[in-house]
């Protein structure tokens, strides 16, 4: 087991609850036998989406009716995008908060923030969207990718080594809505001078020692998206506690900027794209906000209840989770004893009647995965010079193969991950972990 012992009691102080009665002695679904889980299984695991109801609705038709969706031309009207931000602000604690049109924007305006330059180069996990490393090229600076461990976070021992002369910032991706291991990772970047953008795109509402995710880190940045902890279609949110890293970002996010806002500047206004959020997507955000304590309540009782049967269960692992109470609970990751066991458990438990699957495979594109990112791998570009690849003043001293980080591929071919979602039933949860059980002991 690689939990420790202060974190089992968090795990069996929860619920005193007994584990689940009974199985064990069983046939396995798969091998014949009748499946464990009757109680039936939710309609979808789209945390946010699911959750579309009057609210929504009332928020979005309002700002259709306004017939005015461009935030700045009614800031003082109280633009639902700016009421998202405060909102966003008050639930973290930031300083300055900035509503983009995604997650990818987010990291991009956040790179931006920090100063990330052409040639620089910037540490990303083997294991996270792969957004993270797109954003990284998108400001013409360098991703390196580095090995995660037993939390699937990034390994700080590895980001550690990987540290060049060039190399300007960490981005620590917070996957599956389970913190990394933050003081490592801040430690090493303090110690090298480091910047430090969290990813939080999968973990909204998450913590770390009893802080926000996202303010760690000198800048988090966050997605919308559909699959993610709460929705507005498509949607991003920078947060940071540093006025030049606000400005910067906020300066990048829209060419015109400084024609709507601020006209005090501490720093020196340069060009910008396009990452506005409109306000119907701003209303819908605001929306989703409010539901989002509630979802993660519930989401986090749903994976307490699980680990409570499951920590001690013969032929597996838990993911080592760097902050259970942390931890948003959009799932449950085992590691069984090998890749191939791995598969089979996760077959075992979908006979039983439940959602689970193995994370790697070599033969299935998989976009989180470093090893599927072809145009990375290939050093692939828009740019008919080659850039950033091949920038004469600071040319690419980074090379990249599919074997480049084993110890990332053995993790994920041995994870087994059981999607969780707020509108599960109590049954429906009851029967899951008699399912893990009985797999567990069957197999
Ligand atoms: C870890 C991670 N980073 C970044 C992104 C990019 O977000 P978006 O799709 O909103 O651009 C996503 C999700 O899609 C993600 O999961």
């Amino acid at each position: 087991m690689p939990m420790t012992d202060e974190k089992l009691s968090v795990v069996r102080k929860i619920g005193e609850a007994p584990a689940p009665s009974g199985p064990g002695s069983e046939e396995l679904a798969v091998r014949g036998g009748s499946p464990i889980v009757r109680a039936a299984k939710p309609a979808s695991y789209f945390h946010g989406p699911q959750e579309i109801g009057e609210e929504e609705i009332q928020a979005v038709t309002a700002a259709l009716r306004s017939q005015m969706l461009f935030r700045f031309f009614k800031e003082g009207a109280n633009s639902p995008t700016a009421q998202f931000e405060r909102l966003f602000a008050e639930k973290t604690g930031a300083r300055y908060v900035l509503a983009v049109n995604s997650g990818t924007a987010a990291l991009i305006c956040g790179l931006v923030g920090l100063g990330v330059s052409s040639g620089d180069e910037v540490l990303v996990p083997a294991y996270t969207y792969i957004a993270s490393a797109a954003a990284v090229l998108a400001v013409r600076a360098i991703p390196v990718i580095v090995e995660i461990d037993a939390s699937l976070g990034m390994d700080p021992g590895d980001a550690a080594r990987k540290i060049t002369p060039r190399t300007k910032a960490i981005i620590p991706v917070h996957m599956r809505g389970v913190p990394c291991r933050m003081a490592e990772i801040l430690a090493v970047a303090r110690a090298r001078g480091l910047k430090v953008l969290e990813d939080c795109a999968q973990a909204n509402g998450g913590s770390y020692r009893g802080r926000p995710l996202g303010t760690l880190g000198d800048v988090g940045a966050f997605s919308m998206q559909q699959a993610k902890i709460i929705t507005a279609g498509e949607g991003g949110v920078v947060v940071t506690n540093d006025p030049l890293i606000f400005q910067r970002a906020a300066c990048y996010h829209d060419s015109a900027y400084t024609f709507w806002k601020a006209r005090d500047w501490d720093i020196k206004p340069f060009m910008g794209e396009n990452y506005r959020m409109s306000d119907l997507n701003g209303a819908l955000a605001l929306a989703q906000l409010k539901k989002r304590d509630r979802i993660l309540a519930r989401l986090r009782a749903i994976k307490r209840r699980l680990l409570e049967v499951v920590w001690d269960l013969p032929g597996i692992t838990l993911q080592d989770v760097p902050d259970v109470e942390g931890d948003c609970g959009v799932s449950l990751i085992l590691f069984a004893e090998t890749a191939q066991r791995a598969r089979i458990f996760a077959e075992a438990l979908r006979a039983e009647g439940m959602e689970a699957g193995s994370i790697f495979d070599k033969a299935i594109p998989d976009r989180h995965i470093y090893y599927h990112w072809d145009y990375i791998l290939a050093k692939g570009t828009p740019d008919a010079y080659g850039y950033p690849w091949k920038d004469p003043i600071r040319p690419c001293q980074v090379e990249y193969s599919r074997d480049m980080c084993p110890r990332a591929i053995a993790w994920l071919d041995r994870a087994v991950v059981i999607p969780l979602t707020q509108t599960m039933t109590d049954a429906h949860v009851e029967d899951c972990a008699k399912a893990i059980a009985k797999v567990a002991r069957g197999l």
